[in-house]
């Protein structure tokens, strides 16, 4: 065959009479990384030759043969016995090279009314479609988890921190749910992201549309997507998809970050609240002694690593003017690497928490010290008609008189109570219990145990509404 295949040049080759110098080559080009692009830059060409045949645009014997090689890459793509790592420019380029060698000139029609503007495009959108799916299923695993594991341990009590500061009990169950429902506004985020990088851009080509009678209605349905784009100059340029999805990623890891830093501390002996397992924990390679909680260091410090992902995108993106501009190549890696990060991040958290041992005991203990009922103390004066502000000062003098006497508010008989106020009666000793004040925050969102209950059910239905 004496036909030279025009794609082992550059597929912009015609206008240029000197080669490009070697660095510029290795520098502009995105194949090392956008390879991953592999099956979703097939796939839509797959679509595209169909169209292109459909349509009449190409002989439709043409377009067949065009499908039949793509599909037979496509499986090879999928075996990974189709060589990715090679001098072409980028994915695009090399997918075109391939098919162009196995077919002919014929493969050379691919390209009708398609740019690598509109064609890059797409794939990004069907990689970032499979990516959030891909996400809300590993979201969905770990507040399963969180259900779970809130559903052993739902009377279990535990201080709620502010300022780091022991402040009142809670359940442990209602702070573990706590999470739940941050990661349910990451799924709901996601879902959102999702629809609006369900938008089929081919058609749009450079910028500008195509002169070619195209059905892209046709492409849409074939690819899975719902609907097209309305304008080919957006089309082209549009990244802030890639940006919401890295934002969604980032907002998962921050909020994976906050529960690994409370495990951090929770696993400290000197709280001793809970206990990695083994298979979650790495020891000290000088400190025989030591259990080190890095699965969840490592969460935390990769979540910087993904806010870093979100800035370089949006710092690139800053600015740029219509349409197809270099610098959105740029996009990928933060996007893969981004994706990559959470994905693994919330799979290897999940197994963490589902093995984690919690000592009940002595989070109990820690919830009882450090006068956490003293708010309970205020609340029992101020039901009994004292202004609150009033109340609030009275049990401050309370505590300070304790901590002066070192004595806990158990260790107080009534007559001491009422030295401080006369509205304090026997019935205030029934206060002095982790349990009691719990239960006694039965509002809807509350720490009580039948609140609690309640919002385990509605979690457990959102999941289950979801999930099917
Ligand atoms: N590798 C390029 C990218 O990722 C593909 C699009 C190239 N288009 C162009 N006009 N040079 O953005």
């Amino acid at each position: 065959m004496n036909f030279i295949n025009p794609c082992t040049m550059p597929l912009w080759d015609g206008r240029f009479e000197g080669e490009m110098d070697e660095r510029v080559r290795q520098f502009s080009a995105s194949l090392p990384f956008d390879q991953r692009l592999a099956r979703y830059d097939v796939q839509g060409s797959i679509a595209h030759a169909q169209m292109l045949g459909k349509c009449g645009i190409i002989p439709a014997e043409e377009a067949e043969q065009i499908v039949t090689r793509l599909q037979a890459l496509l499986a090879a793509i999928e075996l990974g016995t189709l060589s990715l790592d090679t001098d072409d420019e980028d994915i695009h380029s090399l997918i075109e090279r391939v098919l162009t060698e196995s077919l002919g000139p014929v493969g050379g029609k691919l390209h009708t009314a398609r740019s690598r503007n509109d064609q890059v495009a797409l794939d990004v959108r069907m990689f970032a479609k499979d990516a959030i799916r891909d996400l809300q299923q590993r979201v969905r695993a770990l507040q399963q988890t969180l259900l779970q594991r809130a559903e052993e341990h739902l009377d279990a009590v535990m201080p709620g921190f502010t300022h780091t500061q022991p402040a009142q009990p809670v359940l442990l169950s209602h702070h573990l749910l706590a999470y739940f429902w941050m990661l349910q506004r990451d799924a709901e985020r996601l879902q959102d992201c999702f629809e609006r990088t369900d938008v089929m851009p081919l058609g749009s080509a450079a910028l500008a549309g195509t002169s070619f009678p195209l059905d892209r209605e046709f492409v849409a349905a074939q690819l899975g997507f719902s609907r097209v784009s309305e304008n080919s100059l957006d089309a082209v340029s549009d990244r802030d998809f890639v940006m919401e999805l890295v934002f969604c990623c980032t907002t998962i890891m921050l909020h994976l970050s906050r529960l690994c830093e409370e495990l951090v501390w929770w696993s400290n002996p000197a709280l001793g609240f809970v206990e990695f397992d083994d298979r979650y924990a790495t020891g000290s390679s000088i400190m025989p002694q030591k259990k080190n909680p890095d699965v969840a260091e490592l969460v935390r410090g990769k979540s910087g690593r993904v806010a870093g992902d979100l800035t370089a995108l949006v710092t690139m993106m800053k600015g740029l003017p219509l349409t197809y501009n270099r610098d959105m190549q740029e996009d990928k890696e933060p996007l893969f690497d981004a994706v990559d990060t959470t994905a693994m991040s919330l799979s290897v958290l999940n197994g963490a928490v589902a093995t984690l041992t919690f000592n009940v005991e002595r989070m109990r203990a820690a919830a009882a010290a450090r006068f956490s009922l003293a708010t309970d103390l205020a609340d029992y004066l101020t039901k009994k008609g004292l202004p609150f502000r009033e109340a609030h000062r009275v049990v401050g003098r309370l505590v300070r008189d304790c901590l002066a006497r070192h004595r806990t508010l158990e260790e107080m008989s009534v007559e001491d109570f009422q030295q401080f106020h006369p509205l304090f009666a026997a019935d205030v000793v029934a206060l002095l219990s982790v349990d009691v004040s719990v239960a006694a925050r039965n509002v809807v969102g509350g720490t009580a145990p039948e609140s609690v209950r309640q919002q385990l059910e509605k979690a457990k239905r959102l999941v289950e509404a979801t999930s099917s």
